[in-house]
């Protein structure tokens, strides 16, 4: 059955922005204070990645000191100890740990085996508990993978269990590459329901084959409640020949709107956000609902 109410986690200043040309630090605070005004509770602002990796992130200790929102929930990615104690620093209170279904990308991702990371993250886990900070986990993925091809559900289930024993409150189940659809997306979740509670999983899909919200419509029937999404379908790859960004979060709005599910945000005011912050990229929304309720 459908929920209620979705929290939507919005991942735009981070999936986002960690995959569009450089932007400087002024407007990603701009950004996340624009979509905290539109109703967004759970901002994940920052990467503490490497940044020789990304360097798109490399100033997220500088975009999250300059943030006063004491009731928005800010997280950010720590892949290490190292990143850990940076986002700590930065006054950081969830983190998120990432990892994958499929042992080629998590090389290329994070530079160990799936298990290396899962040994990583203990470390991250006990700083985390030490001071009381949440901690989130994604699987990337999950439907597909750019080195793999198929991926089994079963190392899907294995590999969220693993982030759950952990500590990890919640896992985030990634289509890295937007190649799956709704069949595939019902067969894994419904695979992952017969151990896992709901309130433990999220969604997280990129929309390169177009195909992100029906996906989502087949994961919120099967009573997901938390989904992840970009303002204006922020991201991209330039190495990854037409991969496209995160769902947009405008377009998921408007389809739980349609559903009669609460959500919290005022669609007009994200869309202006998604409208400044395309503005300063030189580009417009990937949404059409964006397009579709553009004040000019
Ligand atoms: P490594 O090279 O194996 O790490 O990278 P290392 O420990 O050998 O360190 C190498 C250098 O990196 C050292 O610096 C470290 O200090 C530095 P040097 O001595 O050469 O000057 N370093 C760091 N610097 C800043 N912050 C840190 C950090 N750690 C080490 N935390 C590492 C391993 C994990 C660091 C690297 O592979 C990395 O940063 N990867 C990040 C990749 C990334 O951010 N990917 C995108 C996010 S994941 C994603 O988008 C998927 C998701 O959206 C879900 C989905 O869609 O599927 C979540
Ligand atoms: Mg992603």
């Amino acid at each position: 059955a459908f929920p209620d109410s979705v929290r939507i986690v919005e991942v735009g200043a981070r999936d986002g922005l960690q995959n569009e040309s450089l932007v400087n630090t002024q407007d990603k605070i701009s950004l996340i204070n624009a979509l905290a005004q539109a109703g967004l509770r759970d901002i994940e602002a920052g990467a503490f990645v490497s940044p020789k990796w990304v360097p798109q992130m490399a100033d997220s200790a500088d975009v999250i000191n300059a943030l006063n929102l004491p009731n928005i929930n800010l997280s950010a990615l720590t892949p290490n100890l190292k990143g850990a104690h940076a986002a700590h620093d930065a006054g950081i209170k969830e983190f998120a740990i990432f990892t994958a279904a499929s042992e080629s990308f998590c090389k290329k991702n994070i530079n160990c085996s799936v298990d290396e990371s899962i040994s990583r993250f203990s470390e991250v886990m006990n700083f985390a508990k030490e001071h009381n900070i949440r901690v989130r986990g994604y699987v990337s993925c999950v439907l597909g993978c750019p080195y793999e091809g198929d991926i089994d559900a079963k190392a899907v289930l294995d590999v969220t269990q693993k982030l759950l024993d952990l500590g990890c409150y919640e896992v985030s189940l990634g289509d890295t590459i937007g190649v799956g659809t709704a069949k595939k997306v019902t067969q894994l979740i419904e695979l992952l329901l017969m151990h896992i509670d709901s309130n433990r999983l999220a969604v997280h899909f990129h929309d390169t084959y177009g195909q992100a919200l029906t996906n989502i419509y087949a994961a919120l029937s099967l009573g997901i409640s938390t989904v992840d999404a970009a303002v204006a379908g922020l991201g991209g790859c330039p190495y990854a020949k037409g991969a496209s960004g995160n769902v947009a979060t405008e377009d998921v709005v408007y389809l739980l709107d349609g559903l009669g599910i609460n959500h919290g945000i005022d669609l007009q005011r994200l869309v202006d956000a998604g409208w400044a912050i395309t503005d300063a990229l030189n580009k417009t929304p990937v949404s059409k609902v964006s397009v579709a309720l553009h004040k000019k």
